[in-house]
């Protein structure tokens, strides 16, 4: 039989093949160890010289041939079972695939982000601190001793446990202020640095005021640095986030970390002559801040002669507030998709 009447009885035979086993008898026929393939080129050297060429392409063009044709019959196999399984099932594969709902990033994330991106411009790190944090580092190392008043001003929430070593209890921070000396004690002055993150009091929660809410440390140590690097930098960071220059104003607060300490005010971004949003005053309490007090510098290992610092603890959660109008503070930790969906 020459290599054309192969071809065509190999062809034939595929083209009615009823599946995969019977096309690997045919496979293994033409092309297997021993096949029509194989003989006809192992009877080449039998041939004379002239005709070997011709015999040699003839069978490489059958092997060919029987491959092609077979891969052809085996998706045409492939696409026949696949119609009959989806003829037994309800599957209708032209039905449009039902779209996933995007999320979106929490309006304090997003805040947090912006901030984030603002101070690294300005060339700060940004730093984290534990939630869970020693008793050292949230009153201690900030000047505000055991026993001392000023613990009032954040009603705590201790964590019970045997597990620190020595007096040294554990809080939920009551404010990201820790960071400061966390930083310290990794940092070389000059640096600047902020911290955004959660903190937590034992609060009876109101439409401004909730137990878990966010705040975000700032903290600038260096040689000269005053109270004009702080004034400077609150207002470089509002023009940032309100798209245009507002007037700020400092007003005396006490925080026992800082020393003198303010509360800084900054002109409503939404009215010229009162508002709801600023309760008819035309300023809006931004954040506490002030230079920081030397015996901070020290509990963080800095020399308060050669060294001094500005440092604020801006209300994250009531920032956000603003930026949307929102009236009711316990929407953002509330996790009412209704609510979160808008953002
Ligand atoms: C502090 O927490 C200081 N650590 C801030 C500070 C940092 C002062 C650095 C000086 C230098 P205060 O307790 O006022 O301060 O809180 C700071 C801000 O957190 C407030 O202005 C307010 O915006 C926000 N805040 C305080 N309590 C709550 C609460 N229960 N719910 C929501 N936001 C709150």
């Amino acid at each position: 039989m020459d290599t054309q009447t192969h071809e065509q009885t190999a062809r034939e035979r595929i083209a009615s093949a009823a599946d995969e086993a019977e096309l690997r008898a045919i496979e293994r026929e033409y092309t297997g160890k021993g096949g029509v393939v194989a003989e006809l080129l192992a009877a080449i050297p039998t041939l004379p010289p002239t005709e070997r060429k011709a015999a040699g392409q003839g069978a490489n063009a059958l092997k060919q041939a029987v491959n092609a044709a077979l891969e052809a019959r085996r998706a045409e196999l492939d696409e026949a079972r696949l119609a009959v399984e989806l003829a037994a099932t309800d599957f209708d594969a032209t039905v449009p695939a039902r779209s996933l709902a995007p999320g979106s990033l929490h309006p304090i994330t997003q805040a947090a982000r912006r901030l984030e991106e603002i101070f690294s411009s300005m060339g700060y790190h940004v730093l984290d601190g534990p939630e869970v944090e020693l008793d050292h580092y949230n009153f201690e190392a900030l000047n505000i001793p055991k026993d001392h008043p000023a613990r009032d001003m954040q009603d705590t929430f201790f964590v019970a446990t045997d597990a620190v070593a020595g007096d040294g209890r554990l809080v939920m921070r009551t404010h990201t202020s820790p960071v400061q000396v966390r930083a310290m004690e990794r940092l070389e002055p000059p640096f600047r640095a902020i911290a955004p993150g959660r903190v937590f009091r034992q609060e009876t929660t109101d439409a401004t005021h909730e137990h878990t809410f966010h705040q975000m440390e700032g903290l600038v140590v260096g040689e000269g640095i005053s109270v004009a690097h702080l004034i400077g930098t609150m207002k470089t960071f509002l023009r940032e986030v309100f798209e245009r220059d507002l007037d700020v104003r400092l007003r005396p607060g006490y925080f026992p970390f800082v020393e003198p300490g303010f509360e800084l005010d900054a002109r409503c971004p939404f009215c010229e002559s009162g508002c709801r949003v600023c309760k008819g005053t035309r300023w809006i309490e931004l954040c506490p801040c002030g230079l920081v007090h030397p015996n901070v510098l020290r509990a963080g290992g800095i020399d308060p002669e050669r060294y001094s610092g500005f440092a604020f603890g801006l209300g994250l959660s009531r920032l956000v507030m603003l930026r949307y109008g929102l009236d009711d503070i316990r929407h953002l930790m509330g996790a009412d998709v209704r609510f979160l969906e808008q953002f």
